[in-house]
This record gives C-alpha cells, structure tokens and sequence, in this order.
C-alpha cells in the first residue's frame, strides 16, 4: 500500500507587515488556503510567477514555519501545536533542498563533514559508520570518493547540487521539499540532477513537494501539479490533465510561455501579461481577473472557489468555456 506523507487542509500563512513609526499595519496572504496530499514515491510540482508563496509553502512544508491557519499532517501525524522534542522529531523526516548550493553548503567544511554533521547533531552511529554511511551516500548521488575530502567550492553547480541531496538524505527522510533546486544550473546539467533525484525517489520511496516557476522542468519530475497565483492554487491535478487540457487561464499562458522540449514545436515565449498585482492589496473577485483575456464583470466581484472538473481541480469561473 502506498503511504500518504504528507497532507496538508485549508494551510494559510499571512504576514503582518509595518506597524511601526511610519508604517500602516497590511497583511501579505502569502499562502492563502492550500490542500494537497502527497503520497510516497510521488511529487507534487508547485508552480506560479516569483512573489506566488512557493517559498513560504515550502517552509511550512519543512516545519521552519508554522501555518497561521489550516492543518499539516507528516506520515499520519498532526503537526498542529507540536512543539519541542516532538516537532524536532517531525522535522526530521521532511528535509529541504534549496536553490543556491553555494550558499546551503558550508564553504569551511569538507564534503565528509558536511554529509556526517546532520547524523553527528542527532547522535546517530560512531564517527566510524558516519563516515561509512557519507561514503554510501556519495556513491548514490554519484560523487566520487575522493571527493570525500574535498571542498564546496572545488565542484560544479551541478555537483554542488549532488552533495546537497547527499546531505538532505542523510536522516533518511519520507518527504524533500526542493525550493528550485536545478534553477541556478546549466540546461545540460538540470535534466541530470533531475534523473538523480528520480532515481533516488524510487530507491527511497520518497515524496517530493518540487518547487518550480519552470514548467519544462516540471513536466520532466512531476505526477501531480499545483499551479498557484497570488498564494492560492487556481488548477490542480495530474500532470497529463494539466499540461494536455488546462483549464485554467493562467495555467494556458504559463504553458505557452514554456519552451516544448521538442525544438519543432517550440514556441516563442509570451510572457503573462500586465504586472503580477501587490500581495498587499490584491484585486477583488478573481486575483487574476486585471490580466485574464477572458475576464468578465463577473470576475471582478466574485472570487472563483476551486472546483472539480475533468479529473482536476479548477478556480475560474468560465473554465467550462475557456476548456
Ligand atoms: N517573512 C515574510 N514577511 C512578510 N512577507 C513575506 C515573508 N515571506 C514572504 N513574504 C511575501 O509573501 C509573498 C510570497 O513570497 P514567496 O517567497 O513565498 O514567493 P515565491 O513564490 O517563492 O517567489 P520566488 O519565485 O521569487 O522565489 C511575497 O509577496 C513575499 O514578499
Ligand atoms: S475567473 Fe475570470 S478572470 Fe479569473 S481566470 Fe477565470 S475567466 Fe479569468
Ligand atoms: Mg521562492
């Protein structure tokens, strides 16, 4: 039976911002109502413009932060009001890749103590088997074992990128939550880093809440898709439904604006249109009503609630028409 690792219901995380001397307080919704389950050995693909709440959901994801509303369940356990002891334990289990592994790996540190360190702060195993388990997890990520005492700043993105995923399995976790982890990489170097992480997904029966505003990259790693905007996903669903039969405006213009891998269809890219509103003042009815071609006086008064349609979900009032 396949498990389910992570679950989140209704997670909202705002902002209170200003307030002092000169400032008036405002609330950034940053992730405003987000559900999704996750189930082991599958990923769940997070995609929207920068400014969309990608980052902040993967920092609840991780348990860095705490929802400001909403339920988030890791491996069937409540995370709601744990603290101390017991959230350290939830911790570990959800562990994060970032985008910059130049700045998430020590540079003063070799790559044998940087995979040891998190075994070493959770008094797992004698220096001994730290040093056999980080041998072990180099050779999966494919690094070399001379490179075991070698410096960051010695390898490429693309190697750099290994030894972070090196590090963020060392505790063996149920769910990584990778915030753009191939973004800063080479082209040639993503779709490797991409197998990697696949490979690793199947040998370890992960699940992967993969952050991405690239949804070439997505379209390579993901089973399910969440399209967000403005903090609250607009389509949700598998990822054939989506890329083969969007429903959702915004989700259409994203995948136009996506090169095809195949170079006899690529398109030129266009870009959404209009600037991407304040999340400190987002526009009434539908928050992306001001740049929707298809955009009514219904859409400006009325806030589209997600609602199935075809296999997925859907937050757009005409997704039956504009399907
Ligand atoms: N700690 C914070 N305090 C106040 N506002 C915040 C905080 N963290 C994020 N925000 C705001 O929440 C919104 C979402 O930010 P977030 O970093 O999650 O977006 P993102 O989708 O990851 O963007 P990018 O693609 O640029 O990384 C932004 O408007 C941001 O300014
Ligand atoms: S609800 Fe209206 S404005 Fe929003 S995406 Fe659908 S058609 Fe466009
Ligand atoms: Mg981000």
């Amino acid at each position: 039976m396949t498990e389910l690792l992570m679950e989140a219901r209704d997670v909202r995380r705002h902002y209170t911002i200003g307030g002092g001397l000169f400032g008036k307080k405002a609330l950034v919704k940053a992730v405003d109502g987000v559900s999704f389950s996750l189930a082991e050995g599958k990923t769940l693909a997070v995609v929207g413009e920068s400014g969309c709440g990608k980052s902040t959901l993967a920092r609840v994801a991780t348990l860095l932060e705490t929802p400001t509303e909403g339920e988030l369940w890791i491996d069937g356990k409540a995370t709601m009001g744990v603290g101390g002891a017991a959230l350290r334990h939830l911790r570990l289990s959800v562990q994060m890749v970032f985008q910059n592994p130049y700045g998430s790996l020590n540079p003063r540190k070799t790559v044998g103590s940087i995979l040891e360190e998190p075994l070493a702060i959770n008094n797992r195993g004698n220096a001994a088997e730290r040093q056999e388990a980080a041998r072990a997890m180099m050779a999966k990520v494919g690094l070399r074992q001379d490179h075991y005492g070698r410096y960051p700043h010695m390898f490429s993105g693309g190697q750099r990128q290994r030894i972070a995923i090196a590090r963020a399995l060392m505790l063996r976790p149920r769910v990584v939550v990778a915030d753009e982890p191939v973004s800063a990489l080479d082209v040639s170097i993503q779709a490797q880093v991409l197998n990697l992480m696949m490979d690793l997904q199947e040998e370890f029966r992960l699940a992967y809440l993969f952050i991405s505003h690239d949804l070439s990259v997505v379209r390579h790693i993901a089973d399910e898709v969440m399209v967000m905007y403005l903090g609250r996903p607009v389509e949700q669903g598998p990822k054939p439904t989506i890329f083969s039969h969007p429903r959702h405006p915004y989700t259409k213009i994203l995948l136009a604006a996506t090169p095809s891998v195949d170079p006899a269809h690529r398109q030129t890219a266009v870009a959404v249109k209009g600037e991407l509103p304040s999340p400190l003042n987002p526009p009434s009815g539908c928050a992306f009503h001001k740049r929707c071609p298809f955009a009514t006086e219904r859409c400006g008064a009325e806030r589209p609630e997600l609602r199935p349609i075809d296999g997925h979900i859907v937050a757009c009032h005409h997704a039956e028409a504009i399907g």
